[in-house]
């Protein structure tokens, strides 16, 4: 589990006279998961010893569900300002039965010093929050737009920047993150998705698009070849409707253009209910039998459940929402031009299916297109070499960006 991860029962005696977590012992909880986190972390003085005491300034708290004694909730920590002498941590209280949200709370904080007067938030607090270098997990950690997300960085040179799907994570992509060592491969975690943190709200195309286009911007990247599968595509063509000249090139697996139909749209609210009440296992079921080819290994079946498994409920419920009100792309395809483009489609892909992929093809000035035969919706690990040495192809087809 993640340092920012703390779990702690409720007990009887914190609870009231209806069995339910009092609130004031709830804000009890929540100061005693900020301090084990830093008795795991850096240490419970790491302020002190920096001549530096954080005075709480303003706390909110929602309370979305109760919470009874004997239930473990998970509290999860995320820096969400950083600014010279305050901070705010924003945290939230999972059920870990069954991820439920139990709270979330915000706390700004002033550092203050024996006078009481404000100074500086020590430099290593921040450090350990953000780990940005940090490698946990296999992951770098950095926050962008207040969230914190979980990034595999890898190599040097230009960069590439892949783009998972829905509900997928940045593992979907660690063939070619292993195999293409000429360039510098950037593959986060969605907000919402695998390590990264999962805001309650704030789920959009556009967001994610400015989460990648900030985290371009914290690794020094002015330009990147986007590389998105699925919803990752439809990411990259929000991307691309506001920052076209920081995309050197474009590769697009198993993704559509088009818009979600009226149809599409109720289906997307129906499984967010299910998501709300089933949890992501629920989700991971019915996705499943579309995700991947017949031919499927037993071991890959069971990796992309864990994934999908895995997926906080926030953020599956959160890229429902944003797929579904997503704007059309089918207009913008015309306009790509000077784009290399290289776009491929598993052969047995239900979801996004060939047909879809060659209507983008033709509709893109400088596109190719790819059919991987063994494979459905999820090519990068179906069929991996074919994957890394398509991508392999295109990239070296390019000039150095
Ligand atoms: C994905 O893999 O990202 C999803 O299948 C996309 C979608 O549901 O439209």
């Amino acid at each position: 589990m993640a340092t920012q991860e703390i779990d702690l029962t409720v007990y009887p005696d914190e609870c009231d006279a209806f069995g339910h977590l009092n609130q004031a012992s709830f804000l009890a909880l929540f100061e005693r998961a900020r301090w084990e986190m830093l008795a795991r972390g850096p240490g419970m003085d790491i302020f002190s010893r920096n001549g530096a005491w954080p005075a709480v300034r303003k706390a909110t708290v929602d309370y979305s569900a109760p919470a009874y004694p004997g239930d473990v909730l998970r509290f999860h920590q995320a820096l969400t300002h950083h600014g010279r002498t305050s901070f705010t941590v924003r945290q939230t209280a999972r059920r870990v039965r069954d991820d439920a949200l139990i709270a979330t709370a915000e706390f700004v904080f002033v550092c203050v010093n024996r006078e009481g007067k404000p100074t500086p938030v020590p430099a290593d607090f921040g450090e350990f929050m953000n780990a940005r270098s940090t490698p946990r997990e296999g992951a770098t950690r950095i926050t962008v737009n207040g969230v914190n997300l979980a990034v595999n960085v890898e190599g040097e040179g230009s960069t590439v920047l892949f783009i998972h799907g829905y509900p997928l994570d940045r593992t979907i992509w660690e063939p070619q993150v292993a195999g293409l060592d000429r360039w510098r491969r950037i593959a986060p975690d969605l907000r919402g998705m695998g390590l990264s943190d999962a805001p309650d709200l704030g789920y959009s195309m556009a967001t994610y698009a400015a989460d990648l286009a900030a985290l371009l911007d914290a690794f020094g990247a002015d330009r990147a070849v986007l590389c998105g599968l699925s919803m990752g595509g439809y990411i990259a063509f929000e991307f691309l409707r506001r920052w076209r000249e920081r995309v050197a090139g474009l590769i697009l697996v198993d993704t559509r253009a088009e818009a979600d139909s009226a149809e599409g749209k109720r289906l997307r609210d129906e499984a967010a209910a299910l998501a709300r009440e089933g949890g992501a296992a629920a989700i991971a079921e019915t996705m499943l039998p579309n995700m991947l080819a017949g031919s499927a290994s037993a071991e890959l079946v069971q990796r992309v459940r864990a994934i999908m498994t895995a997926a906080p409920v926030a953020g599956i419920v959160g890229a429902l929402g944003a797929m579904r009100d997503r704007p059309d792309s089918v207009g913008m395809l015309a306009s790509l031009t000077a784009l290399p483009t290289l776009i491929m489609v598993g052969a047995e892909d239900r979801l996004t299916p060939p047909a879809r992929a060659s209507a983008m093809a033709s509709a893109i000035p400088d596109a190719r297109m790819i059919v991987v035969a063994g494979a459905a919706h999820l090519p990068t690990l179906e069929q991996p070499t074919v994957v890394t040495d398509s991508v392999r192809a295109f990239l070296e087809g390019l000039e150095a960006w």
